[in-house]
């Protein structure tokens, strides 16, 4: 739940509206008032037209197939999701247009033409194929923002073999944890990475990761080169440079794919247990981010489109890779951070490339506002037309913000609402038809049927609620990899029939939709998912650690921040010391994004008499508030003592 209560009044007091730019509107892909309607009417009628876009090698014979909570879209249909991003424009006026323009955080950067890049994935796919990849084998990728990684993607697309990425900031652990999961066989890494001018040793912890697992070779991409020092596996360990080059340049066939064959899996943390392997299909989710790249985007073929998220995550799966591909977009990639070697650099790259369509976080904006205008003032940033944020909710001086600094007043914003599991944006404006107000994400989509609905169910007029998806849509998980029951329940569990997101949210007088935040223990650490229980059982795993809760706290920049409370074993003293070192065994054992920001020292955790841990209290005294209601606890002195080290550490 957004739990800054003062924040959240703000944010539904807001009264600020801006309607369509009329030019916009007239030049907009997405036009047509009536469109909404149309599609709530019939969304299939409405998913088959936007299926229109993409290339069937054969056409489905039915459009869906819905037995809760089991969809197949497209059913009987066959196509290829790298023939869609790459091969299918190579055959027209896109073939030397640029599809892939990247950046290194160093300033060296690469153009791929569209022929250019299917040559690139088809020699890759021989590489693959060399290396005993088959279709329906997992290949996992462990990679920073380098030209390799999409060319993996599409690769693997290629072949039909599943792609599962891990953001390259996690840990040796967590890799593993997911490469057991997924059962992969080949595992393609890079030497290193950089972050900030630093290495960060990437071959090194995917050696600890794939030790005794089903991995049976590792490709090494050398992302840093000369620079970095690694150690080869005989017999394992493979180069990319050497293995390309053995590989045929001769064209690689796409695998005719189901449209339900699985395209790839991405791990996602949730409430309980390890991260679950969100399973994508290749049709649905192609027509899904296809279709809202001409939609939420109204992406044209003079576009340069920049996408500030990282691959590891579903934002670059699906708004860096497959669906601008699939639309024919130029498309500009950023290796690095957005302050180095400066804090302009996201300008620089606009004004360098001449983006027209720029698409980042809320906890980037609030970045940039702390960092003052000045960056921002001193590039030309004229050729944008359209912003989209993504990620947490974003509360309006942060739109506000973007609106006057970096669209000049001019752009329309679009916030998009959607999630690892839903594939594409799912509450988000239409630039050229729908009224914005900041801090909403607006309407569901065309073709999405969304409402907030009370806990029985019932749809709330005008208030809060929880968020749900009443309607199947074509990019939308199939299961949970290898555990279908947690897919039902997770997602269906509370209202038969209706997908779950796990998001509060309000609902205003006009309709437009305001999320709130999570309902459940997940923590949002700057547009990042992190689990409660990952954190917990991070913690406890340390010998000094008897029990240990984790919360998120409002934060001003990162939306939220993990402060975890800790009981120490006997024998343990809390210090400064300690601090660090739980903090870094956290680290270790999910990634630095999971790194608790403060950790307080407790004799008891506040429970109730079921034993439950008061996490709202807690974060009560992580926020600095008013303690509320603690009649239910069972013994409300552990609050007093909290309350002192809170208090303690503020003066
Ligand atoms: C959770 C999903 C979707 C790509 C990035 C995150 C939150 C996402 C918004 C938004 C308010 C948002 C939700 C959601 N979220 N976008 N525009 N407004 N909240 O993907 O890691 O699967 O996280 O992020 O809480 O459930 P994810």
């Amino acid at each position: 739940m957004a739990n800054d209560t003062k924040q959240l009044d703000a944010l539904l007091k807001e009264e600020r509206t801006f309607e369509p730019n009329p030019e916009f509107t007239q030049r907009a892909n997405f036009n047509d008032p009536a469109i909404y309607e149309n599609a709530a009417r019939d969304p299939e009628a409405y998913w088959d037209e936007q299926a229109q876009n993409i290339t069937w090698f054969k056409p489905y014979d039915k459009v869906l197939e819905w037995d809760a909570p089991h969809a197949k879209w497209f059913l009987g249909g066959k196509l290829n999701a790298a023939y869609n991003c790459v091969d299918r424009h190579r055959q027209g006026p896109r073939k030397n247009k640029a599809a892939l323009i990247w950046e290194g955080e160093k300033g060296g950067s690469k153009v791929f033409t569209y022929d250019m890049l299917g040559r690139e994935v088809d020699r890759a796919a021989h590489m693959l194929t060399n290396l005993g990849v088959k279709k329906g084998d997992r290949v996992a990728v462990y990679l920073p923002m380098v030209p390799e990684l999409p060319i993996t993607l599409l690769a693997c697309a290629k072949i039909g073999a599943i792609h599962t990425v891990v953001f390259a900031g996690f840990s040796a652990k967590s890799l593993r944890d997911r490469i057991e999961d997924a059962n992969a066989k080949l595992l393609v890494t890079a030497d290193a990475s950089w972050r900030r001018g630093k290495q960060v040793p990437l071959k090194a912890f995917a050696d600890e990761a794939v030790e005794n697992t089903s991995v049976e070779k590792v490709l090494v991409v050398k992302a840093v080169g000369e620079e970095a020092s690694i150690s080869l596996t005989e017999g394992r360990d493979l180069l990319w440079d050497e293995e390309i080059e053995r590989a045929s340049r001769e064209p690689f066939p796409a695998a005719e794919m189901d449209a339900e064959d699985i395209l790839y899996l991405l791990y996602t943390s949730g409430t309980t247990g390890k991260p679950k392997g969100i399973v994508h299909t290749t049709g649905g989710y192609l027509v899904g981010v296809n279709t809202s790249m001409r939609s939420v985007f109204d992406i044209k073929d003079e576009d340069v489109y920049f996408c500030t998220a990282d691959i590891g995550w579903v934002t670059g799966h699906s708004y860096i890779v497959y669906g601008p591909l699939s639309a024919g977009a130029t498309v500009v990639m950023y290796e690095g951070a957005p302050d180095y070697p400066d804090r302009d650099r996201f300008w620089d790259i606009i004004e360098k490339y001449g983006v027209t369509i720029f698409y980042t976080a809320p906890t980037s904006i609030r970045t940039f506002m702390k960092w003052g205008t000045s960056y921002v003032e001193k590039h030309d940033l004229s050729t944008l037309r359209l912003l989209g944020t993504v990620g947490e909710p974003i509360n309006p001086e942060a739109w506000m913000w973007f609106h006057k600094y970096v669209g000049k007043e001019k752009t329309p914003i679009v916030d998009t609402w959607w999630q690892t599991e839903t594939g594409c944006a799912m509450i988000a404006p239409l630039p050229g038809l729908t009224k914005t107000k900041p801090g909403s994400a607006t309407k569901p989509l065309p073709g999405i049927i969304a409402d907030v609905v009370d806990d029985d169910g019932q749809p709330v007029e005008k208030g809060g609620g929880n968020l749900v998806i009443k309607y199947p849509w074509p990019s939308m998980l199939r299961t949970v990899w290898g555990d279908d029951e947690r897919f039902r329940n997770t997602y269906f569990g509370k209202f038969p029939g209706w997908y779950l997101p796990g998001d509060a949210a309000h609902k205003d007088e006009d309709g437009y939709i305001w999320i709130l935040g999570r309902i459940d223990d997940v923590i949002n650490v700057s547009g990042h998912r992190i689990g409660t229980m990952e954190v917990e059982s991070a913690l406890v795993s340390h010998p000094a650690v008897a029990e240990a809760a984790v919360i998120g706290r409002s934060d001003d920049v990162k939306g939220q921040a993990i402060t975890a409370f800790v009981i120490l074993k006997e024998g343990y003293e809390p210090s400064n010391a300690m601090t660090a070192e739980l903090k870094e065994t956290v680290a270790e054992q999910i990634g630095k994004l999971a790194r608790p920001e403060e950790i307080y020292y407790t004799a008891e955790l506040p429970k109730t008499r079921s034993a439950k841990i008061m996490r709202r209290l807690l974060r009560d005294i992580a926020e600095g508030r008013v303690l509320g209601d603690t009649t239910t606890l069972t013994d409300p002195s552990v609050i007093e003592e909290l309350k002192k080290q809170y208090q303690h550490k503020e003066e």
